[in-house]
């Protein structure tokens, strides 16, 4: 059954809850919704550092910690020390607006 992760589309990025019990990044690109859970691969710690923001530039996340820098739509490490390595993808979709899981 669907679960409403956030009541609309209209945000560049946000982090919200996990009906799982953790924390999602919801980042939109050009209208495509994507969505990590919030948890650096360095060391499991959320990107946001408690700010639920973690847009550092143009399709750019990066992590409050150490600074590691991953491309927003991809989800990839492409600088700092867990470079290569990528943060964990949730699937979601847009329903009636909003964005959903499950
Ligand atoms: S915890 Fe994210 S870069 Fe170290």
């Amino acid at each position: 059954m669907a679960q409403v992760l956030h009541e609309n589309t209209g945000f560049d990025q946000i982090t919200v809850k996990h009906p799982g019990g953790f924390e999602v990044i919801l980042y939109n690109h050009q209208g495509a919704i994507h969505a990590y859970r919030n948890s650096c691969p360095h060391v499991g710690v959320g990107l946001d550092w408690g700010t639920g923001r973690c847009l550092s530039g143009p399709n750019e996340l990066q992590c409050a910690l150490h600074g590691a820098v991953f491309v927003a739509d991809t989800g990839e490490c492409i600088a700092g020390p867990c470079y290569g390595q990528s943060l964990t993808r949730i699937p979601v979709r847009v329903e009636d607006g909003k964005v959903v899981c499950g």
